[in-house]
């Protein structure tokens, strides 16, 4: 047994998914014309997105961390999001760029967005590697978009299902059975 065992189906491959990102590099390269941003990372499913797309992007920029959580059941987002780790460094008057991994209810990005806003950042803007439309609950403006996705549970390429499967460099759809077996209590 190997975790690729465990998807039901790849939805966008290693190939798809390092093509997009080159894309997306070119598009944020052109809007930052002689500016220096700084990404910011939430971790820990865009680490995988950050990484590949700090090493597209031949402009200088800086990079920083922050970790939010969101109560509630492994697959369901509850619109209560709380700060785990902040950031290192003030951001006002930077050109701000968070990179996601995901954009399901919204509820985290718009709650991120509020908070950055406040400390009064020179721009602020946005990049998800992924977004379900069809489970948003609270508007958010997303500046790029890597792709659309159905709503299924989708996992790898820094995304997680208990913590497994961030390291598939594939994005695929988890087998339902998986959700069924487990005996994790925090599931
Ligand atoms: P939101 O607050 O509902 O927009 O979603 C926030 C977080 O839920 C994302 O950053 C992910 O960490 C997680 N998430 C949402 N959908 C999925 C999924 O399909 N697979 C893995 N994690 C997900
Ligand atoms: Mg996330």
């Amino acid at each position: 047994m190997t975790m690729h065992d465990d998807v039901a189906r790849i939805l966008l491959t290693e190939d798809q998914i390092q093509q997009r990102i080159v894309d997306l590099a070119n598009e944020i390269t052109t809007t930052y014309d002689g500016r220096q941003p700084l990404l910011i990372a939430v971790l820990k499913g865009s680490v995988l997105f950050m990484a590949d797309l700090m090493r597209s992007l031949p402009i200088a920029h800086a990079i920083d961390f922050l970790a939010t959580s969101s109560y509630g059941a492994a697959t369901e987002s509850t619109g209560v999001v709380r700060i785990l780790k902040d950031l290192d460094d003030p951001i006002e008057d930077k050109d701000v760029l968070i990179v996601e991994d995901i954009v399901d209810s919204g509820y985290t990005l718009h709650y991120l967005r509020e908070l950055l806003l406040a400390r009064r950042p020179a721009s602020l803007r946005i990049v998800t590697l992924l977004s379900k439309p069809a489970r948003r609950r609270i508007d958010v403006t997303i500046d790029w978009i890597g792709f659309e996705i159905p709503d299924e549970f989708v996992i790898g390429y820094g995304l997680d299902y208990n913590e497994h499967y961030r390291n598939l460099r594939y994005i695929g759809v988890l087998k339902p059975e998986v959700y069924l077996r487990t005996t994790d209590p925090a599931a």
